[in-house]
């Protein structure tokens, strides 16, 4: 098969209008938070187990088409000695990787950061789809203040993204483009859509300029929200104002926005969500999510590491899954909480 060819039967499998994709690629240090939230240490057999039985919970590929993995769950295995990427596919969803290698301090731009992990990204890619892994991930970071991003940081973050995911097409790998403006902070609604258009925009342009076909592959943004300091906005609102920030920077040519949950709570992500996709005729993309704390924290908080408690995370995690589904629709309502 032709890289574009691959490429195009991932974007197949993974385009649709009722599923979106779960974020299970926590790096050790932040799956190790996580679990300290719910009193539970992180050694690897937790993490394996925690992630298996996400993955097996049944019907839950009705609702989930991608799950991106961190390194280490690639060859990890069930408890009956499946790897987890065939215990994904065996459900119907497609195994993805986070491949970016963390984020520290961007040296000239004060305030800003920057991910690492393009060395050997390629030979890494080689190994990942040997594992079974169609699709990946990087993540760029933006915080907000009076002075942040910085031109050098719009320009530099961009650059890596394209980067990124220029090497990730030429070797068959969907890349899902993550620039995550974060919502920390005090600021106002307009300061957050600012920040997001410059973003997406830079994010574009270093796009085009590095000849990714847009094609193949998938945005993951924030919705447009005030920080978590402010009173929160409406769902309608975040609909709005999030809608017409993208309307004004990503071409009509990407698939899917596979929006992130960024320390909104799982009820509003849901919502915020559904008013999006109530919208969708404004929309030329799917809009969908690619939620991980949204998804994940009622079944963590439900297993707490008491594993005689699966079932009852299972089908809290199913829960998220099924609502979200119909977010996808638009025909959530609270109610059904
Ligand atoms: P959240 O939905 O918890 O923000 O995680 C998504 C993700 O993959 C962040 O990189």
């Amino acid at each position: 098969m032709s890289v574009y060819a691959e490429l195009q039967k991932t974007m197949d499998d993974m385009l649709d209008a009722e599923r979106g994709i779960l974020a299970a690629d926590e790096s050790t240090s932040t799956i190790a938070k996580r679990l300290k939230a719910v009193g539970v240490e992180s050694t690897e057999e937790n993490r394996r187990w925690y992630r298996s039985m996400l993955l097996s919970t049944p019907d839950v590929g009705k609702y989930i088409c991608g799950v991106i993995f961190y390194e280490e769950t690639l060859s990890q295995q069930d408890s009956r000695g499946k790897p987890l990427p065939e215990l994904a596919a065996s459900q119907g969803i497609i195994p993805g990787i986070k491949v970016d290698k963390g984020k520290g301090d961007l040296p000239g731009a004060p305030g800003d950061m920057i991910t690492y992990g393009l060395d050997g990204l390629a030979e890494r890619l080689v190994r990942y789809h040997k594992q079974g892994a169609r699709f990946a991930k990087w993540r760029e970071v933006y915080p907000i203040t009076d002075h942040n991003p910085t031109a050098l940081g719009l320009t530099a973050n961009a650059e890596m993204l394209a980067r990124y995911a220029a090497v990730c097409q030429a070797n068959g790998i969907v890349p899902i483009v993550e620039p995550e403006v974060l919502i920390d902070g005090n600021h106002s609604i307009d300061r957050a859509a600012e920040v997001n258009e410059q973003v997406l925009q830079a994010v574009f342009h270093a796009l085009y300029q590095h000849r990714v076909r847009l094609e193949h592959m998938i945005l993951k943004p924030s919705m447009v929200t005030p920080g978590r300091e402010q009173t929160k906005a409406s769902p309608d609102d975040v609909a709005m104002m999030t809608l017409r920030t993208l309307r004004r920077t990503v071409p009509a040519a990407v698939p899917s926005i596979n929006f992130l949950s960024g320390g909104q709570t799982p009820e509003e992500a849901t919502a915020n969500l559904n008013a999006l996709n109530q919208h969708q005729d404004k929309a030329p993309w799917h809009l969908s999510m690619s939620f991980g704390r949204a998804l994940q924290e009622p079944a963590m908080k439900a297993w707490s590491g008491d594993n005689s408690q699966r079932e009852q995370a299972q089908q809290a995690f199913l829960k998220r899954a099924r609502l979200n589904s119909l977010a996808r629709t638009g025909q959530y309502t609270p109610d059904q909480e």
